[in-house]
């Protein structure tokens, strides 16, 4: 083994190993015992145990708006993963790479690396995460010629101009899936008086959420606790509630694309208007997304394929590339 890529991400971390490893995508969730601080969990059990863990265990996101928000439990989650994946934690002489959000200050991509250092690898390199995000979507990231990738995750929306390796222009905003999350739960409080937790919301958002109106408007029943009884009560919610709690989310990651837009150079905006924007990210998967970015934009806009593992396919490309290894960055 040569090489290993972390996709750190808010929702969920990819590991990878190279070359042709196995590969691991798990919640980005920790279960640590309250009293020794003992991490016993990472991934999906962990996020099905958010809400309802006793009082002796807890669970934890160890990320928040892209970034490192609890050092220990971040570190112990990507040591858990790792294991998962290649059933050993210490990779001496292996090239790591791990992603951070764009416009990550030099102590978060510090953070975002040292999360590997204690494996033994013997260099720790950090890349943005929409320039990994564009090279896992198919872009040719070292031409002159400008493309835009979007990459809308759960802590934050990452837009990025990209042309002869560098982000031309860019712009990252921590308003993505979880706001839209904490969004649902809020409403759901205000209008039906039921208290649901973040998994639920998060569920109401995949199924229903939607950035245009959808030809049917669907209805599914979920369950909540009524604050006034406190007791369990199920509710029925239309996709047409969502996407109007979620639009403001919506516009406020259109907005900031623009705002890119408008820090663009003509030339590198001409060529965006060719090509048209590329999404990525799990939040790209909500029906109707692509056609209100074209709408709102004027730029045609497609969702990538498979646009949750784009951050991690770009991450191997770059790792397993002589000529896209100068887009790395050494963090020490
Ligand atoms: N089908 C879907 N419809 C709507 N949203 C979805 C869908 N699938 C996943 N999501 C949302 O996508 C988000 C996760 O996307 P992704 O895995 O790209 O984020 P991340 O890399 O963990 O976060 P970030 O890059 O912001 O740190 C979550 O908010 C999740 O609820
Ligand atoms: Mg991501």
């Amino acid at each position: 083994m040569r090489g290993l890529c972390v996709d750190l991400g808010t929702g969920s971390t990819w590991v990878c190993s190279l070359p042709g490893g196995a590969t691991v995508c798990e919640p980005s969730v920790v279960t640590v015992d309250t009293e020794d601080g003992i991490i016993i969990d990472a991934g999906s059990i962990s996020k099905e145990a958010i809400g309802k863990t006793p009082e002796s265990l807890m669970a934890i996101k160890p990320l928040s708006g892209g970034v490192i928000a609890d050092y220990s439990a971040a570190e112990g989650m990507v040591k858990m993963l790792v294991k998962k994946a290649l059933n050993r934690t210490v990779l001496t002489g292996v090239t790591a790479l791990v992603t951070t959000p764009s416009n990550a200050t030099q102590m978060e991509r510090r953070a975002a690396a040292e999360t590997v250092k204690n494996l033994g690898v013997s260099t720790a390199y950090t890349i943005p995460g929409s320039m990994a995000a564009a090279l896992g979507a198919g872009v040719n990231v070292l031409t002159p010629t400008g493309n835009m990738v979007v990459d809308i995750g759960a802590g934050t929306a990452d837009s990025a101009v990209i042309a002869l390796g560098t982000i031309a222009t860019g712009n990252c905003i921590k308003e993505a899936g979880d706001s839209m999350d904490a969004a649902i739960v809020s409403y759901v409080k205000r209008k039906y008086n039921v208290i649901i937790g973040e998994n639920t919301a998060e569920k109401m958002k995949i199924e229903l959420g939607c950035a245009l109106p959808k030809a049917k408007n669907e209805l599914k029943k979920y369950k909540g606790r009524d604050i006034s009884t406190g007791l369990p009560r199920e509710i029925a919610l239309y996709s047409e509630e969502i996407r109007l709690v979620v639009a403001d989310i919506i516009k406020k990651i259109i907005d900031s694309v623009i705002i890119t837009l408008e820090k663009t150079p003509p030339e590198l905006l001409s060529d965006v208007m060719e090509a048209g924007i590329i999404l990525t990210g799990g939040c790209s998967n909500l029906y109707g997304i692509e056609e209100l970015f074209t709408q709102k934009t004027g730029f045609k806009t497609k969702v990538a394929e498979s646009p949750s593992g784009c951050t991690i396919r770009g991450a191997q490309k770059v790792i397993s590339d002589k000529k896209l290894k100068k887009l790395l960055k050494i963090t020490d």
